[in-house]
């Protein structure tokens, strides 16, 4: 719980973007929900940046409309109140930089109003090509660093779109500030059971002392989304799922997954230990991403009943598209702990399901005595279900009521009877409060995006020379035919 006078935390916080679609959808909801939750600091503000001529009434009847639409609790009228009173709005163009000379006077200002000490975040919730230039502006205009006070940087996704360009746009960003002040926001990071995963492994020595090849048979991860790519084709066609979703959310869920206990809960120390991960994942060669990955790209179908189409005839989308909307893929950890335990990843959009899970598939008791054959609804699975079920969930055998004998899987799931379940807070909710708080560990440092590019750089590269035929999936099935393929040829299925 925040102290509400605690000047470390007392900030402004500066949305660039604030007429746009995160702000809309996540942040002001966020904002509004720990106001409420009285987790928002005593002395605080929040200066809103678009492009648009508007009072900062218009905008904070804005605001108003977009949580009632998108918060997950009902707006109350004494909490927003509360909220409103705290946002301020100020229009100019990120590229021109008398703006950032009118922005440093209206800070100071509110600084004056607020009590805000002088410490700012900066939040850039805009398209990736003003990242530089608002960066740029920032530093010159001397909003960067001012002594005395603290001030923070955060960046959305995508940071970069290959390894080049996302060296250029850190040195850009350390040029003006220190990478404890660059916050690069992952917002799975955020989810209640990413952060559980730590918790699970770590509190609990029944799961972490099997946790490893020698009790693992394989980990699945999914993400998978009934959504098509909706209005963001301008973006998605630069993009695609391995960008999208692999380079950040998938890699990053896996290297908490197969992490070494950290030495201390420290953002530093626990994100070593990931990078250390993304480090391990055995490289593929050309011969051998054939083998281990699937692409794959929607076609027309059917989604909840209703006939939606390809993404190729999708808003802003080439007729001739070759972006992937879908990865399957197998990968190896190569180290002590994982060497042999294989990891199968799925994305995709216009899947057949909405859905965020880790499973972990134990090794199955040896068909020995009650198990004649090796099946797998005899293995031990763990579920970790990030979305939209929170919880985890645990299967194992045990013995059929009655005179037959039957072994049967039972599944003793939090989801049923749990301390934990409720109204879980967006993941945005956490990830701000930690930004004023100054604790970085929920945010991927610099070495952890550099290791994450450099695996999958080669990859897209390879892909990009192959003549793939698409779509090769109909919308609302679980991808392409050889996605299957990829798990059966090693025995195993998808749990789905
Ligand atoms: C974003 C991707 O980072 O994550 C989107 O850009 C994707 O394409 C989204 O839809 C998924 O997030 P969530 O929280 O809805 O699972």
């Amino acid at each position: 719980m925040l102290v509400s006078s605690d000047k470390e935390i007392s900030s402004i916080l500066v949305i660039f973007g604030g007429t746009g679609d995160l702000t809309n959808r996540k942040l002001l909801p966020a904002l509004y929900n720990l106001v409420s939750e009285s987790l928002l600091p005593e002395s605080f503000a929040v200066v809103a940046i678009g492009r648009k001529e508007k009072t900062v009434e218009q905008y904070r009847q804005e605001a108003f409309q977009a949580i009632n639409k998108y918060s997950r609790n009902k707006i109350a009228k004494d909490i927003w109140d509360k909220l409103s009173s705290l946002i301020y709005y100020l229009q100019f163009d990120f590229l021109d930089s008398a703006g950032y000379v009118r922005l440093q006077a209206y800070l100071e200002s509110i600084d004056e109003k607020h009590n805000t000490a002088g410490n700012r975040t900066f939040y850039l919730a805009v398209a990736p090509e003003y990242f530089e230039p608002i960066v740029n502006g920032l530093h010159c205009y001397e909003l960067a660093k001012r002594s005395g006070s603290w001030q923070r940087l955060v960046i959305e996704k995508p940071f970069g779109k290959d390894l080049k360009s996302a060296k250029s746009l850190n040195d850009k960003l350390s040029g003006a500030f220190s990478e404890k002040n660059i916050y690069r926001i992952d917002h799975y990071l955020g989810k209640e059971m990413i952060q559980n995963i730590m918790v699970l492994r770590f509190c609990n020595s029944v799961f972490e002392s099997v946790w490893n090849n020698k009790y693992i048979d394989n980990i699945q991860i999914l993400l998978s989304e009934k959504a098509g790519v909706g209005s963001r084709g301008g973006y998605y066609e630069t993009s695609g799922a391995m960008r999208d979703m692999v380079q950040n959310h998938v890699l990053q869920t896996l290297s908490l997954v197969a992490m070494e206990p950290p030495v201390q809960l420290t953002p530093d120390s626990i994100r070593t230990e990931k990078l250390k991960v993304i480090q391990a994942i055995e490289p593929f060669s050309s011969n051998s991403i054939d083998h281990n990955i699937v692409f794959g790209q929607y076609g027309s179908g059917l989604v909840e009943g209703k006939a939606v189409s390809g993404y190729k005839e999708e808003e802003k989308i080439s007729a001739s598209s070759t972006t992937e909307t879908f990865v399957a893929m197998k990968l190896f950890v190569q180290n002590f702990r994982w060497a042999g335990t294989p990891f199968y990843i799925r994305t995709g959009k216009r899947l057949g399901s909405n859905e965020g899970k880790i499973v972990i598939q134990f090794k199955a008791a040896p068909p020995l005595l009650y198990f004649k054959d090796k099946f797998d609804h005899h293995a031990n699975v763990l579920v970790i279900k990030i979305q939209p079920e929170v919880g985890v969930c645990f299967q194992f055998n045990t013995r059929k009521f009655g005179t037959t004998g039957e072994i049967i899987s039972t599944r003793m799931d939090t989801g049923n009877a749990c301390s934990t379940t409720g109204n879980t807070p967006e993941a945005y909710e956490r990830l701000i409060l930690d930004i004023l708080r100054g604790d970085n560990t929920l945010f991927s440092r610099w070495d952890e995006v550099e290791a994450a590019w450099g695996f999958i750089d080669k990859i897209i590269e390879h892909q990009k020379q192959k003549n793939l035929e698409y779509p090769n999936y109909q919308a609302g099935t679980m991808g392409p035919r050889q996605a299957n393929e990829l798990i059966e040829c090693d025995g195993r299925k998808w749990w789905d």
